[in-house]
């Protein structure tokens, strides 16, 4: 599969996370069989171009590529500035956000909010492509609500503005995460366009991703939430779409120097306070539903210290390696432990951050 000039190795792609698929997510991704990897959403406003947080979502140094950066906003020129900037500073295909529904977004007309306003996308479509030399690929939903699913008409649209790619997730803003994703409008979609289409939305299998292609004819599938627990379903996937057959599966010995150098990659891209305190969500979900998982939890939510919390992991890798070559997972309980410690945790951290900072100076 090609976006533009590039020759992408497979049809199983990263979806972009505010907040996960930074850089060594991505990197992490790749190495572990994703064929393309977007990067977070990132805001187009330019007031915010040299916060910490953008300019760290916009930062690409020694990515692999091709660097996708996602952009976020609703003004046709201060996206198509944005897009220019992001090449400028290395990007190689720009992807807008028509999909995000979090309300901070949707309040300021960004994200998926912008599907209400179809002559809105078409001048931004056009703005945006006009603006930068490299591929521009979209990002959406399947509409505003069940009542109001205008994807088809919005993808007809983009094709014929110039977007070279469109990634589809199979729910309307008003489904949020709720329910199952439905395929059946992607494979409207995907009747209706000659650019490639990219299936997205709850594709946690080999086998899932497997029936979603087939039911939707999709170019590739786009995975999200699965890869924050098992990054290595990318070459599971890859696998089982070329062969057939299931990869066994990767062994703790081949996880562990990966997860290592993706934690010393997380500390040294966030920095050692901000690194610690946000690669607790990373092993939490990593350690969801493993055997000793919620015992390493509470080690990794008790420290502040990089060091620390990546011995944790290593002895924690080491221990289950020692008892068995594969990750055990075990019954829904103590992946329920994990889930509570996880909570637990972020909503001490969110309490404690509204004590002691200033909404602004909150740490992103
Ligand atoms: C924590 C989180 C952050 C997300 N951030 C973005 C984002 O920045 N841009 C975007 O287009 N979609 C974002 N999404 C949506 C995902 O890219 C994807 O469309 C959605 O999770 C459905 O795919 P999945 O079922 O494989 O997770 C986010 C989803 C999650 C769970």
């Amino acid at each position: 599969m090609k976006i533009g000039r590039f020759d992408l190795p497979n049809r199983v792609f990263a979806a972009p996370m505010a907040g996960i698929a930074d850089r060594p997510f991505r990197q992490l991704c790749r190495e572990l069989g994703a064929g393309y990897a977007v990067g977070e959403m990132t805001t187009a406003d330019p007031r915010l171009r040299a916060s910490r947080k953008t300019s760290r979502r916009l930062c690409t140094d020694g990515e692999q590529g091709p660097i996708a950066v996602q952009l976020a906003g609703a003004d046709p020129l201060v996206l198509a500035d944005a897009a220019r900037h992001a090449v400028d500073s290395g990007a190689q295909i720009i992807d807008i956000n028509m999909g995000c529904p979090a309300k901070k977004v949707c309040n300021a007309a960004c994200g998926s909010a912008l599907l209400r306003d179809e002559a809105l996308v078409a001048r931004i479509i056009e703005s945006v492509v006009s603006a930068v030399a490299v591929p521009v690929t979209l990002k959406l939903r399947t509409g505003w609500s069940p009542q109001l699913r205008n994807a088809v008409r919005i993808c007809h649209m983009a094709e014929s503005g110039g977007i070279q790619m469109l990634a589809l997730h199979g729910r309307t803003r008003a489904c949020g995460f709720r329910g199952n994703a439905e395929y059946d409008t992607i494979a409207e979609v995907k009747t209706r366009v000659r650019i490639p289409v990219i299936a997205n939305g709850d594709i946690d299998t080999p086998e899932k991703a497997q029936y979603v292609l087939t039911h939707t004819g999709a170019d590739a599938v786009m995975i999200g939430r699965a890869a924050q627990m098992r990054p290595w379903i990318f070459r599971e996937i890859d696998h089982f779409l070329r062969n057939g057959t299931k990869k066994p599966p990767i062994t703790i010995a081949e996880a562990r120097p990966l997860l290592l150098r993706y934690l010393d990659a997380h500390y040294s891209h966030h920095g050692e306070l901000i690194g610690a305190r946000s690669a607790r969500k990373r092993i939490h979900f990593l350690a969801r539903g493993l055997l000793g998982g919620a015992r390493l939890c509470e080690r990794v939510n008790q420290t502040e210290d990089c060091a620390n919390q990546r011995r944790a992991l290593d002895e924690f890798l080491l221990e289950s390696a020692a008892r068995h070559p594969f990750f055990e997972y075990i019954d829904a309980a103590e992946s329920l432990d994990v889930e509570q410690a996880s909570r637990t945790y972020l909503h001490d951290r969110a309490l404690s951050e509204k004590q002691k900072f200033p909404s602004q100076l909150r740490p992103h």
